[in-house]
């Protein structure tokens, strides 16, 4: 047994001579490896190549069931050192790539604080908004409030309550849109005032601001265009209360004392009736091309609720007066501004929107 001791001890020695070499070999493969590893992913996948479950320190631990129980802890002693030797230097090298990875990021991202900021392109309000917004906030200092009412509307509200029956003549001065027999897209404003009628009792004091729509199109007509209605209900309105609020309206949204006149006119809903011209803006009434050389420019229609309107509403009308009028806010937005083609408002030309 001896000399078969002695046998069996010189191949263990063998045995564990050729595993530390082999581990050696492992341990210098993974140190260059490592070293030569310059990104995290490819850091982890040394990890588990070497450290793994199926890795290469794994794989010689169990070879160990080779060597004799006393060579065991010895050799059991160096793969440990050498799995804490790898882990140490991967640990070393990820936070070294780290910080160079870090460093490149910096380098390339690198935030100039010194150029000029990019502006967001920023919109403007249409100049009909603008004018809209004028218009309304003149009359609330005046004391209207302000209402508005559907595009799409009956015709009762249209015409009929405002003393337009069916096949009257009157229906003539608007060519209107039909969705039906009983409805329209709404020529006017107007119908606002019945609609405000019918849901409050008087006193009344409103403006009704809107889009509405006429079969017409021309270098001075567009199918869809904006109107302010204005109206008063109380007792003892006067035409002189009307003329009082207009001219200050007009004074104000033109920023002066301009002429103002108030020629007869008529209109079913209203009786008296006036058309109000205003001194020509832009030859001050001397006579220009705009006013076709009569150096007044119309601006608006009013007059006093006529009392068919009143009844239509169930208002009395031996108790009740009023007045009203209305406007059109392109006409209003080309003479403040001199602006002397109306398509400009719908061509959305930005060249054009961005000078309000
Ligand atoms: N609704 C009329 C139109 O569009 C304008 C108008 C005239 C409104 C006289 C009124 C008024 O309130 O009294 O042609």
């Amino acid at each position: 047994m001896e000399a078969f001791g002695f046998h069996y001890s010189f191949w263990l020695t063998v045995g564990d001579n050729y595993m530390k070499l082999q581990l050696e070999e492992i341990l210098a493969e993974g140190r260059a490896l490592i070293a030569g590893a310059d990104s995290e992913s490819s850091l982890n996948d040394l990890r588990v190549q070497y450290l793994g479950k199926k890795g290469h320190l794994t794989a010689v631990m169990k070879t160990m069931a080779e060597l004799s129980p006393a060579e065991r802890p010895a050799f059991g002693k160096r793969v440990n050192e050498a799995k804490a030797a790898l882990e140490e230097l991967l640990d070393q090298r990820f936070r070294e790539v780290r910080a160079l990875e870090l460093e490149k990021r910096l380098a390339n991202e690198r935030l100039d604080v010194t150029l000029p900021g990019r502006r967001l392109p920023q919109g403007t309000l249409h100049p009909i908004t603008l004018v809209t917004e004028e218009v309304t906030r003149i009359f609330s200092t005046l004391g209207f409030g302000i209402v508005e009412g559907p595009e799409i509307e009956n015709d009762y509200y249209n015409f009929e309550a405002l003393n337009m029956p069916r096949n009257h003549p009157a229906r003539d001065m608007q060519d209107t849109f039909y969705v039906s027999d009983d409805v329209v897209l709404r020529t006017h404003t107007s119908p606002v005032q019945i609609r405000t009628m019918l849901q409050h009792r008087p006193p009344l004091k409103v403006i009704a601001p809107g889009t509405v729509y006429r079969r017409d199109s021309d270098l001075t007509h567009s199918p869809m265009f904006h109107q302010v209605e204005g109206f008063l209900v109380d007792r003892q309105v006067t035409f002189g209360d009307l003329k009082g609020t207009l001219k200050t309206f007009l004074n104000r949204f033109f920023g002066r004392e301009l002429g103002v006149r108030f020629r007869p006119s008529f209109f079913p809903f209203t009786e008296p009736s006036a058309e109000v011209d205003i001194a020509c803006v832009i030859c001050r009434g001397k006579g220009c091309r705009v006013c076709k050389d009569s150096g007044w420019l119309e601006i608006l229609g009013c007059g006093m609720i006529d009392p068919e309107v009143f009844k239509a509403v169930g208002y009395d009308p031996a108790v009740v007066t009023g007045y009203a009028f209305g406007m059109g806010l392109e006409r209003l937005c080309m003479l403040k501004n001199g602006i002397n083609d109306l398509r400009l408002f719908f061509e959305n030309d930005i060249r054009f929107l961005r000078q309000f």
